[in-house]
């Protein structure tokens, strides 16, 4: 399995983002929460940053306001510009999301956004997800063996978003496209990664114009979510134009490679936990709820889409766990080190798909706390409990030492997961 229930203690610090470390960071991260619980270290990028690794210190400084989105607050060394990674360095109007802004823009944009983004939109839209899980599975049942990454987690959500944002069906698959350029070439915005991006964001700014001509006075039942999201007003305030669009991105971009991890990462956990797997699918025959629900949440903790909250800087001198931090420092949270903390977690390296009172990190926490959550929960749900329903002896087509992991600096998930089951 990927993750050893205890890992081997080591004397030095460990070497972070090879591809050992991608496979399985765990041990790193529980060295550096005994002995370098704040830990400056050099990224992949060249970037110097905090890694911030203990539950109570990456709770504390994921709602501290003192750390701020806004890339602008790095202070970066001139022969580093334009060369991070850091999203800021970005197309500035690509950048003004949710996840790069501070209150009081923060605070405004969540609020319109939230009043289209509704747990009750998300929760109408179960029937049609669980329609598209039932039809990405067919596509592959009768076969005997699938990639579930490519030919389930991938398409799942991304088909998702789209009909929720009201996306035609017909141009569905230019969106799965471009996000496949997006996740397998990762990074930043060079050559195809540059053009997708380019190409979804002309596309939704041309689709909200077109919804927005043609937006009728009052709600009809099933909106979709970019006419909520241009009706959205608060105090008499709308979202512009490019507002809409921007939202619609980020939520593009958020929600999809995010919940194409947390399948793959969960159905693997689970392939390789007999026992648990068969209490949930007793569970599920059964016909509750219960068990799913906590599990899914037990599947984030364990071993979570996002592996570091997005950048913050420090716009004032403060301390973390006691280590100083100089404005201008970039800080990441690093979830899935919190999310195994003993001193948070009983027993953190064990699975435990009922476990109580998890108050995991991997949606975040504060302000920025993940606005998606409950289409997630919809979707991860949906997905294991239909996979698991339809293909009972689904399990791993290769040794689990086989399967490469994609690492980037946010993100942690299988390139490939290949299954066998009987047809
Ligand atoms: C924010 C995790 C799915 C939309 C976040 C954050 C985390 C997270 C950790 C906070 C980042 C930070 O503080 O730096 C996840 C996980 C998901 C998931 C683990 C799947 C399992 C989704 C989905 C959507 C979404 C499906 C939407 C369709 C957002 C948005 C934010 C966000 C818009 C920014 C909120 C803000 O800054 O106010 N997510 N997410 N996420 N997420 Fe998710």
């Amino acid at each position: 399995m990927t993750n050893q229930p205890h890992p081997e203690p080591t004397n030095s610090t460990p070497e972070l983002f090879t591809r050992e470390f991608a496979a399985d960071p765990y041990p790193a991260y529980a060295w550096l929460r005994d002995h370098a619980p704040v830990h400056r270290t050099e990224l992949p990028s060249g970037v110097e940053a905090w890694l911030v690794t203990r539950y109570a210190d990456a709770k504390q400084a994921l709602a501290d306001q003192r750390l701020s989105k806004n890339p602008a607050h790095h202070d970066e060394p001139a022969h580093a510009k334009g060369k991070t990674g850091i999203p800021g360095e970005r197309k500035a109007e690509l950048m003004t999301h949710l996840l790069n802004i501070d209150p009081p823009d923060h605070t405004r944009l969540r609020r319109l956004v939230s009043k289209a983004f509704t747990p009750r939109r998300v929760a109408e839209f179960a029937p049609r997800v669980q329609e598209l899980t039932d039809r990405l599975i067919d596509g592959f049942a009768g076969r005997g063996s699938a990639d579930l990454i490519h030919e389930f987690a991938f398409p799942l959500p991304i088909y998702a978003i789209c009909d929720m944002l009201g996306v035609p069906r017909e141009d569905q698959d230019d969106f799965r496209d471009w996000a496949g350029m997006m996740i397998r070439h990762g990074g930043g915005p060079r050559g195809g990664v540059a053009r997708s991006v380019k190409k979804m964001r002309g596309y939704l700014a041309d689709l909200i114009h077109r919804k927005r001509e043609a937006l009728p006075e009052a709600p009809g039942p099933g909106e979709d979510l970019i006419s909520g999201l241009i009706r959205a007003s608060d105090h008499g305030e709308h979202l512009t134009e490019n507002e809409a669009a921007a939202m619609a991105f980020i939520l593009l971009f958020a929600g999809f490679e995010t919940t194409v991890n947390l399948i793959g990462n969960g159905t693997y956990a689970l392939l390789g936990r007999p026992g648990q797997r068969a209490r949930l699918q007793a569970s599920l025959a059964r016909g509750e709820r219960g068990l799913l629900e906590t599990g899914v949440e037990e599947l984030l903790r364990y071993d979570g889409p996002v592996e570091l909250a997005t950048w913050r800087f420090a716009t004032q001198p403060l301390t973390i766990g006691g280590q100083d931090i100089a404005p201008g420092d970039p800080v990441l949270v690093v979830l899935a080190a919190a999310d195994r903390d003993p001193e948070r977690f009983a027993d953190p390296d064990r699975l435990d798909l009922a476990r109580r009172d998890n108050q995991h990190l991997g949606y975040g926490h504060g302000i920025h706390y993940c606005l998606g959550a409950p289409l997630a929960r919809l979707e991860g749900q949906t997905a294991l409990a239909t996979l698991l329903t339809r293909l009972p002896d689904l399990q791993l087509a290769v040794d689990s030492t086989d399967l490469r992991w994609r690492g980037g600096l946010i993100m942690r998930g299988l390139r490939t997961l290949p299954v066998e089951f009987t047809p």
